[in-house]
Order: structure tokens, then sequence, then C-alpha cells
């Protein structure tokens, strides 16, 4: 197969597809505040709308410990909300929440997918919940249909039977049912659940999503498999992308939850413009000073690496480091980290 070996071309004349999209973020149409139920007289908004002040949003931030969650939770933190993170990770993995809301406004608890009852607890207290549940491959315990569709729908149904008002989940904007990719066939289904569960759900479908610890350009700038050479199906040229920044996409999130028309709609969140899969990938390669050498992959070829190489490598090298530190660190206590294993 003959490489294709292109020299790169400054980082400024990225080119784009069109321009004239729609950008992701939401106008903040209202600062209504979030209709109150059973909630504690501390929830009642006050002051002048900065940390130390108080929303009236008391959110519960499911998958907060991802890459979108830490800045959906600053954004709910900088308007002075009350945040409750489950999590099933160490403490010590928390700590970057912490400077996010003032004292005492941001709340941690232990919850497991699979137990309803910690699913409740979670929302107890809140008037919002947020769903950012999301895993790019599939694990020993979590197969897409349990992240994307069980978990959503368990989660959509507490918050209903809680009686919360904003219930906001995250799908994708390429979620179809005959989508080739099992990732987005189960994203679309898990939307119909969560509507059926939720009928007033917020549904937020954005596209990659990119940042400073992104998965999308991270990726490809951080691909060394052949040398140099960055493998590409169809060179890139076949695949249009839009992506949109993380930030944007956490603003759109608090955007809608303040917006009391948001309820039952469901937004496509995509960046300003349009670009060539390859034209992005060469522009990466551009602003890091390195040669951009695209390779063409073939399809069948991609897959073999994307089941392969990603499920295998995520789920053995995590277990096999848990089980070594398992049996190194606690010995005495293995059973406990068992129960963490389990979690993934
Ligand atoms: N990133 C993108 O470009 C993109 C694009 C479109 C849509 N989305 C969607 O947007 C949402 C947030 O994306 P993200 O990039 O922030 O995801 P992420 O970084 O992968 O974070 C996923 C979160 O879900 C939690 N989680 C995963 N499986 C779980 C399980 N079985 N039980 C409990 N918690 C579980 C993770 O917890 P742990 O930390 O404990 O693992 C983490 O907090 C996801 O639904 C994703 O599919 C993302």
């Amino acid at each position: 197969m003959a490489a294709v070996v292109l020299v790169s071309r400054p980082a400024s004349v990225l080119s784009k597809i069109s321009s004239n999209c729609y950008p992701a973020l939401l106008s903040a149409a209202s600062v209504t505040t979030v209709q109150q139920r059973k909630l504690h007289h501390a929830l009642i908004p006050k002051g002048k709308g900065g940390r130390s002040s108080f929303s009236g949003i008391a959110a519960t931030v499911f998958g907060a410990t991802g890459f979108l969650g830490r800045y959906v939770v600053n954004r709910l933190g900088r308007i002075g909300s009350q945040i409750i993170i489950p999590h099933r990770c160490d403490q010590y993995d928390l700590m970057h929440f912490r400077p996010m809301g003032d004292l005492g406004q941001i709340l941690f608890l232990q919850w497991d997918a699979r137990n309803k009852d910690s699913i409740k607890r979670a929302m107890e207290h809140s008037n919002v919940v947020i769903n950012l549940v999301g895993r790019e491959w599939e694990t020993r315990n979590f197969r897409f249909e349990d992240v994307y569709v069980t978990i959503p729908q368990q989660i959509a149904r507490a918050a209903r039977e809680a009686g919360i008002t904003k219930f906001v989940h995250m799908s994708h904007l390429n979620a179809d049912i005959r989508s080739p990719s099992k990732y987005l066939r189960n994203k679309a289904v898990g939307e119909n659940a969560v509507r059926e569960e939720f009928p007033d759900a917020i549904i937020m479908k954005p596209s990659e999503m990119f940042g400073r610890e992104d998965r999308f350009f991270n990726y490809y700038a951080n691909m060394r498999w052949f040398g140099n050479a960055v493998p590409l199906i169809a060179l890139g040229k076949k695949a249009v992308k839009q992506p949109v920044h993380v930030v944007d996409v956490a603003k759109a999130i608090i955007s809608a939850i303040r917006d009391p028309d948001a309820n039952g709609k469901t937004y496509a969140l995509v960046g300003p413009n349009r670009y060539l899969l390859h034209d992005l990938v060469e522009y990466i390669y551009a602003v890091a000073h390195r040669p951009f050498v695209p390779y063409p992959l073939p399809r069948p070829l991609f897959q073999i690496k994307d089941e392969l190489l990603t499920y295998l490598f995520h789920k053995l090298f995590h277990l096999l480091s848990m089980q070594f530190l398992s049996f190194a660190v606690h010995s005495k206590n293995s059973k406990s980290y068992q129960v963490y294993l389990s979690n993934f």
C-alpha cells in the first residue's frame, strides 16, 4: 500500500468546509431559576450570582469525573449552585472539584450504577439531574447497552419518581439506530429510553468535543503506531468533522437548565465550522511541529484495531494493573479492591 507523504502546511491555513453553521452555544434566553420542589430553605436563590451566592440549582451530576464533567461542575459552581457528585473512584481523584464551588456546596457520594437505591439517594436533595455517563469501549462488566441504555433509563426513571424538574441527558450528534457503529446505535436507543421515562428530558447531542485533555485531538496527536505515519480511513478526506469546544458544551448545558422553554427539547451542539478530518489532523501536526504523513487505512483493519486494540488494551491493562495494585498495596483488604475492580 502506498503511503502518501505530504508536507504539513502552516497551522494558520486550516481550510473550512463551511462557516455558516450554527454554533453550539445556546443563548441563555432566560435567567429564570429552576422551579423548586420540597427543598431545603437554603436552596432559595440569593446573592449577586457569583460562586458565593446561590442560584437555586441543586444539581446531581452523574459522570462528573469524566472529560465534560469537570467543566459542567465548574460552570455550575461559578453561578453558585449546590452540586452532588456521585462517583466510584478514589477520593484523591476528586480533589480538583473542591475549588470549583463555595465551601460545602460540592458534595461527594459513592454510587453504583446497578444499585437503584444509590441512584435515588444521589438525587434526593436535588432539583436538577445531569447524566454524563459514557464510555467509548465496552468492558467485562458494562456493555454499551448498560452504559447508554440501562443506566440512563434508571437515572431518568429515578429522576421522574423523585420529582426532578430538569433532567439533562448527553447523547451524540450522530446517534442513529441504523448506524454501523454499535456505540451510536446504543446512544440512539438510550435517547428513546430516556424520553419514555422522562418526556421533559433535555437531550444534548454534541459532535466531537475538543479541549485540553480531549480524546479527539490528543488521540491523533499521540498516534505513533507506525512511526510518523498517521493511519486514516480514505486519508480522512471523506470524514467531515464539526468539533465543538468542551466549554461551549458546558455553557449550553447551563443555559438549558436555566431556560424554562428547554424542557423536552433536543439540541445538536456543534462548532462554528466544518473541516475534513484530513485537514484537522494536518493542522494538529503543524501545531505540534511534526511531519504529517497520512496513511490510507482500510476500514476492516481499522475495525480490528478498534475492537481488539482499544478493548483489549484498556481492559487488560486496567485489570492487570489493578490486580497488581490490589495484591501489592491492599493484600490485607483485597475484598474492597475486588469490589472496586467490578466497577470497570
Ligand atoms: N467526548 C466526546 O467527544 C463526546 C462527544 C459526544 C458525546 N459525548 C458524550 O458525552 C458524555 C460525556 O462525555 P465525556 O467525554 O465527559 O465522557 P468520559 O470522559 O468518558 O466520562 C464518562 C463518565 O462516565 C462515568 N462512567 C462510565 N461508565 C460508568 C459506569 N459503568 N458506572 C458509573 N459511571 C460510569 C465515568 O466514571 P469513571 O471516571 O469512574 O470511569 C466518567 O465519570 C458521554 O455520554 C459521551 O458519550 C462525548
